[in-house]
């Protein structure tokens, strides 16, 4: 069966192809520069090329502030790209699993969104993607839309990264508590789309929305504390002392953030028959990791 990956280049793109290896399935990845999905005919001739039975879309416009001021940017790759590719999808007769984002809700909820709840996105971002959503549904293709949250990974710039980075040149930093949410790691987020391409060559009924993230939940505050942790342990040269937990309100952004944006996850676990990790087992994992096994 062949697998075809877009936006391979990004932080989820990078960890999903090496995951899908062990399928035995043909795996092709296309980054940006290889498959520009706003260009509607060129991703015509690439479907149709590689001939997939699955595509899985990594490609995003991302910068969730910058888009802010570049709508019709976000909006040429997150909703008019993703239609190209699911239009795509539905000529070559391929099962789309396009990502999604927490950011289509407003966040005032207290308890975990299910796939059924009302969508109210704050920001540009979130409301590209959600027209993203609304156009793989609309393009007749068969999809899963997999919304997940607060993605980190080895490639690109990340929360992750940042906070390290701040940790050892700051003897303290401020970080925001008032905004709660579920870490994720891209490993365990590939390992549930691969899960997608493993129901689909099986002939399963797979179709839909769903919610995936790592298990639990942090503020942001709660998570730099547990990263400067892990670093530590990691034997990262950390001059940080002192994380202050400070309000949204002290920490200004162009974009809105929905306060609360746990994800409820048991449609995914039941369809897939996948078990999800803690999201503190999976930081110390992807930290382990990043310092090459090293750990006190
Ligand atoms: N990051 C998060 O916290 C988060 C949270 C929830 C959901 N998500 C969703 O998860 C998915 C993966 O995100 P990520 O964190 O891996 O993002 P990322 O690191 O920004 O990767 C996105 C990739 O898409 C590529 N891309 C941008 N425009 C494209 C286009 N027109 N054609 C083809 N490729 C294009 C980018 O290439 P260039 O770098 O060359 O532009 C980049 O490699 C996205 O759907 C995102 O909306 C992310």
């Amino acid at each position: 069966m062949n697998v075809l990956v877009t936006g391979s280049g990004g932080q989820l793109g990078t960890d999903i192809v090496p995951i899908l290896l062990d399928t035995g399935f043909s795996i092709t990845g296309l980054p940006s520069k290889a498959l520009d999905i706003t260009d509607e005919a060129k991703t015509l001739e690439a479907v149709l090329s590689v001939k997939p039975k699955v595509i899985i879309n990594c490609a995003a416009y991302t910068a969730v502030d910058k888009a802010e001021i570049e709508k019709e940017k976000a909006f040429k790759v997150n909703r008019d790209g993703a239609r190209n590719l699911a239009g795509a999808a539905k000529k070559a007769g391929a099962f789309i699993v396009h990502v999604s984002t927490d950011f289509v809700f407003d966040g005032l909820k207290a308890t975990p969104y299910a796939e059924t709840d009302v969508t109210h996105p704050l920001g540009v971002y979130g409301e590209s993607k959600l027209a993203g959503e609304a156009a793989v549904q609309e393009s007749g293709a068969r999809y899963a839309i997999v919304r997940t949250s607060w993605l980190y990974g080895h490639t690109g710039n990340n929360f992750v990264k940042t906070i390290i980075r701040l940790a050892t040149e700051k003897d303290s930093i401020r970080v925001v508590y008032d905004q709660t949410g579920s870490p994720t790691w891209t490993k365990e987020l590939a390992k549930a789309l691969k899960a997608f391409a493993l129901a689909e060559a099986k002939g399963n009924s797979i179709e839909g929305i769903y919610h995936f993230s790592n298990e639990g939940v942090a503020s942001w505050y709660d998570f730099a504390v547990m990263i400067i942790e892990e670093a530590r342990l990691c034997g990262a040269p950390i001059k940080c002392g002192k994380v202050e937990p400070i309000l949204t309100s002290g920490y200004p952004t162009p974009a809105k953030r929905p306060p609360y944006s746990v994800l409820d996850k048991e449609k995914i676990k039941k369809a897939l028959g996948i078990a999800i990790p803690h999201w503190r087992a999976s930081l110390g994992a992807m930290m382990t990791e990043l310092y090459g096994g090293k750990r006190a």
